[in-house]
């Protein structure tokens, strides 16, 4: 298996790869990523020398470079984590969600179909789906989506769709749940809330915190991405989800803990999502269950064990928070309502 992972050092793509190496050892790994500010060459410091190992920089909306590095490289399968992910930038500008979620998985398909690969797995969202007050989400229900953001992963999703449909194209979709663990870009609520906490300043809850999000640890969504590239079958969608759903308040009150700072620090703003702001996300996973995936990551010790990660990778995450981009972003979305605790 020759296979190519864009997006490969973002967050999910990063584990995926680290996990991919070690349970395929005849595969080769091939790294295309923009290296956008969410992607890090460092991410991937502990797999740059293995020979099974390569990196090309680039973004997958660049036909040029998908197929030369599809035919350099004899590439015979593709993982797509590569994609715009953070729902607050996108209420801020969405145009890069359309050109990377949309306009990349069309440029991915046509060279899966061109090059005859032999599958395309995209990663995508249970976000797609939208909100759900009572019950899970299955790979049978509508997408509703809500956000600038899920609605560009939706297009990418429905163009697989299509794409296996009309020219039987042998793509799939995973639609994984809210993610945490090792390498997350300090914007999402978990790192964003433990690097604030660790320096003593304080968290912004939107509104009360009563969202609930499903979570799943990394690691065990990459493992479900990769039991699905394996044992899945094209053309379906798989949801990969650890019934696992937690009001936003309840995971702060263990990042908190964890850090070993009080409630004191927790500032309550009016919410910045406004109607897009989903409510609940919840899936059952049960279709890739079926197929013998399971996760592993209890999710409060591996969270606490991820608030440590974060303690002791200090020199990961902050050049990255230190960057005229990451601060202008903080700046434009949190200044008004943080004021002088920015
Ligand atoms: P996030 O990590 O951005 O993921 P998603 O939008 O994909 O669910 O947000 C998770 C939840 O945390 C969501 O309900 C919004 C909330 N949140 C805050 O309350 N404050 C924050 O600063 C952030 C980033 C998120």
């Amino acid at each position: 298996m020759h296979l190519l992972v864009t997006g490969g050092a973002g967050f999910i793509g990063s584990n995926f790869v680290r996990l991919a190496l070690q349970h395929l050892p005849d595969a080769r790994v091939i790294v295309l990523d923009a290296l956008t500010y969410a992607g890090n060459l460092s991410t991937l410091n502990d797999v740059s020398s293995n020979p099974h190992f390569r990196f090309y920089p680039g973004k997958i909306q660049d036909p040029v470079v998908v197929e030369g590095i599809i035919k350099a490289e004899g590439i015979t399968h593709i993982v797509n984590f590569a994609a715009e992910s953070h729902n607050d930038r996108s209420i801020l500008h969405a145009g890069s969600f359309i050109e990377t979620d949309v306009l990349g998985v069309y440029v991915l398909l046509e060279a899966t179909r061109k090059f005859k690969l032999e599958r395309m797995l995209h990663v995508s969202t249970d976000e797609v789906y939208g909100s759900i007050d009572e019950g899970h989400f299955t790979e049978q229900s509508p997408i509703e989506p809500n956000t600038p953001y899920s609605a560009s992963k939706a297009g990418g999703d429905l163009q697989i769709r299509a794409h296996v449909k009309a020219f039987g194209t042998p793509a799939l979709i995973t639609r994984g749940g809210n993610t945490y663990g090792p390498y997350q870009f300090p914007e999402k609520l978990i790192p964003f809330f433990v690097t604030r906490l660790m320096d003593g300043k304080k968290v912004p809850v939107y509104g009360e915190g009563n969202q609930v999000r499903e979570w799943i640890h990394a690691m065990d969504h990459a493992g479900g991405v990769l039991h699905t590239l394996l044992h899945g079958e094209p053309g379906q969608v798989y949801n990969v989800g650890d019934v696992n759903e937690r009001p936003n308040h309840e995971v702060v009150k263990i990042l908190l803990e964890e850090t070993g700072r009080d409630e004191s620090l927790i500032k309550r703003i009016p919410d910045p999502r406004k109607g897009a702001h989903d409510k609940r996300y919840s899936m059952s996973a049960d279709k890739l269950r079926g197929l013998g995936w399971a996760p592993t990551h209890p999710f409060e010790e591996s969270l606490r064990a991820t608030v440590r990660w974060y303690r002791d990778r200090q020199d990961w995450w902050r050049p990255l928070i230190s960057t005229d981009d990451f601060q202008a972003f903080i700046a434009r979305f949190y200044g008004p309502s943080l004021g002088e605790d920015l």
